[in-house]
């Protein structure tokens, strides 16, 4: 499905898909956060240097930071809020305050493009792997148009704020 065939097709079904999943999932947020960062360090080792609380731990294992799973599930939590904007109005808005402060501080860590795509395909792969009885090509694209559409809004505004 292309972009905007999914983009048109985002309703009720397409929320429910992203929810369902979240809610099977969010009990385990602690080791799904883990998965998450570890699978985007493997995608883009470089990333790693990204996190403050990463870049000056040295070797400690990662499952040791406390840091770890706020951003994985703020990706998660976010994702679904914007499947249920999407579903909603068609668009997805951030709080302002919160999206002008996104913009800065993924500015200020110099987050790229291209990191967004490494995060959406670990996404991906978590999701599937946690859930992979619901794993359908539908959720997949479900997801994909919830990120895509959240990422596109905190995209807009590093551009304001670089
Ligand atoms: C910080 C969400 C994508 C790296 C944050 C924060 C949130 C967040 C809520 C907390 C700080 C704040 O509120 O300003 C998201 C969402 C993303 C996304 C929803 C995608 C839709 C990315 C990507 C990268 C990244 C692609 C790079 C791989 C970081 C870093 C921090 C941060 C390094 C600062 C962490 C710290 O200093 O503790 N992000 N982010 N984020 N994000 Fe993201």
């Amino acid at each position: 499905t292309d972009a905007t065939a999914t983009a048109t097709a985002f309703g009720e079904e397409q929320e429910a898909l992203v929810l369902s999943a979240w809610n099977a999932m969010k009990g385990d947020a602690a080791s799904l956060a883990l998965k998450f960062f570890l699978r985007i360090f493997e995608i883009a080792p470089g990333a790693k240097q990204m996190f403050p609380f990463l870049r000056d731990a040295g070797d400690a294992p990662l499952e040791n930071h406390p840091k770890l799973k706020t951003h994985a599930v703020a990706v998660f939590v976010m994702a679904c809020e914007s499947a249920t904007q999407l579903r909603n109005t068609g668009d997805v808005k951030v709080r302002e305050a919160a999206l002008k402060r996104l913009g800065v501080t993924h500015v200020k860590v110099g987050v790229a493009d291209a990191h967004f795509e490494v995060v959406k395909t670990a996404l991906l792969d978590t999701i599937r792997d946690a859930v992979p009885d619901m794993w359908t090509p539908e959720m997949k694209a479900a997801w994909e148009e919830a990120y895509d559409q959240l990422a596109a809004a905190i995209k807009e505004e590093m551009k304001n704020a670089a």
